[in-house]
């Protein structure tokens, strides 16, 4: 195990450790990532006495400051590109109303046993007589071989103890591809409601996680059975279920989107694109309606969804600014490529969806492949031959026209200047007569051609000329 400890800065923590005759562990995520073979930057050090002056006497050695936390009892330093935390051991119990713990003094096992998870738990000695040793008295390593998140002490205290943890579970499960132990979970189906005591912050910095997993379904799936996706994000779990009528079901929103989000994680790393797929059919459960003749529809839930984006936003206390912004306008737009691929593309409505787009196109592209879930081979590949075709044409209507960031050719005030007018009505109707015109085909992107239309529609209101 010795060979586990690669970093110099272990033997000076070993040495103080020795000169002190105080016991010292590596432990938490970096034992367990050492073994999942993720190199990791953050080391927790427990020690078997005051975690605060053992900080300290390596801050000397190694020549580092020391940030002191004494509420907490820990303390930590950075050394080199290596953040170090320092904590005593401890032996905790927690009040039912509250994520702070009191706390007294224990052994190493003791502090192991108040840990979240068995693989959470591991540590590696830093003590002389077996340094380099694993103490591992829950079964970490065995259950990071079965992939599976256990808790080393009875589930339903460990939760109850520290409900985030009840994130934290499905959170490594996703991240990980694990199971979560039958105790594990059923604690966390009875334990659910006890979410409420932790920040909504904290909580959404766990879903961003899941969300950030390789197949994010994981962790969805856990949250949903659980029943804790109801509490954190309800307009999501509402998505769950499909209703019949006259023999008539409709797909069912949850799992397409549990699908479509899985699709696009495969081409993208990007948080606000993956939020985007959770989000495209969100407001469908409140638009659905079933029409005699037709059968299921959900008209507007592109317009619906993007209104519900800034509340969503709100409500899980992510950042209301250009991130959701983005987010909306994909919700908004991710039916246009779908309509395009569908019917005959005229250039005309592919200069639309590049004008409205923007530089998001390619972000809007991809949600739209991903969002092509049929299980029917002949309609996939109809579908994706489809957008290889509307994905050619923006191309081309790009280079032509240079739609995309698409800037007036003529101003307001170039209309102002040449009829001699102040700002007002017509200046706006001009304008936007302009725009329609290019966007329509009917004149080419180019100063020349709408400064001759913008003389015509002067005509048409009555005005003259300024000179
Ligand atoms: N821990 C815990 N309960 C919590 C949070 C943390 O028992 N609610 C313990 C675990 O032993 C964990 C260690 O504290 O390994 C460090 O926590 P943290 O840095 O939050 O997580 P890591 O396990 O290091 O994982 P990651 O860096 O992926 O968040």
């Amino acid at each position: 195990m010795k060979e586990h400890l690669k970093h110099p800065v272990f033997k000076v923590l070993a040495d103080i450790a020795a000169q002190h005759t105080i016991e010292a562990y590596v432990i938490g995520g970096y034992v367990r990532d050492i073994f999942l073979e993720r190199p990791s930057k953050d080391i927790d050090i427990v020690v078997l006495g005051n975690g605060i002056e053992f900080a300290e006497l390596a801050g000397r050695q190694l020549k580092t400051k020391v940030a002191v936390f004494k509420n907490f009892g820990t303390a930590m330093l950075k050394y080199h590109d290596l953040e170090i935390e320092f904590v005593g051991a401890r032996k905790e119990s927690y009040r039912a109303n509250s994520r702070k713990p009191i706390v007294e003094n224990g052994t190493i096992e003791d502090d192991q046993l108040r840990r979240d998870f068995t693989i959470n738990a591991l540590a590696i000695s830093l003590n002389a007589a077996n340094y380099g040793v694993l103490v591992d008295p829950f079964q970490g390593i065995s259950d990071l071989q079965g992939k599976l998140i256990r808790t080393p002490l009875d589930a339903e205290i460990t939760f109850s103890d520290d409900p985030l943890r009840m994130m934290r579970a499905i959170r490594f499960a996703s991240q990980l591809n694990f199971s979560i132990d039958d105790k594990a979970l059923s604690a966390i189906k009875k334990q659910k409601e006890r979410i409420s005591i932790v920040s909504k912050e904290r909580i959404t910095d766990e879903l961003n996680k899941i969300i950030l997993s390789p197949v994010p379904s994981v962790g969805f799936k856990y949250l949903f059975d659980t029943g804790l996706l109801r509490i954190i994000f309800p307009q999501m779990a509402n998505l769950y279920g499909v209703e019949i009528i006259n023999g008539k079901g409709h797909k069912d929103n949850f799992y397409h989107t549990l699908q479509v989000l899985d699709n696009i994680s495969l081409n993208t790393n990007d948080l606000w694109l993956r939020w985007a797929a959770i989000l495209h059919d969100i407001a469908k459960p409140p638009t659905k309606r079933f029409e005699e003749g037709h059968g299921w529809t959900f008209h507007g839930h592109e317009d619906k969804g993007a209104r519900m984006v800034p509340q969503i936003f709100a409500q899980l206390k992510l950042p209301l600014n250009e991130k959701m912004k983005y987010v909306q306008k994909l919700v908004q737009l991710h039916l246009r490529p779908i309509v395009l691929a569908q019917e005959v593309v005229t250039d005309s409505a592919v200069r639309r969806l590049l004008f409205d787009a923007g530089e998001d196109i390619e972000s809007l592209m991809l949600l739209c492949n991903a969002d092509v879930t049929t299980k029917n081979e002949y309609k996939v590949k109809k579908y994706r031959n489809n957008f290889e075709l509307v994905k050619q044409k923006l191309k081309d209507v790009e280079e032509r026209d240079k739609i995309r960031n698409w800037q007036p050719p003529i101003t307001g005030n170039d209309i102002m200047n040449a009829f001699g007018l102040s700002a007002g009505k017509e200046v706006g109707l001009i304008k936007n007569a302009i725009r329609e015109a290019i966007l329509e085909g009917e004149i080419t992107n180019s100063y020349e051609d709408a400064l001759r239309f913008m003389l015509e529609k002067g005509k048409e209101y009555g005005l003259q000329p300024a000179n």
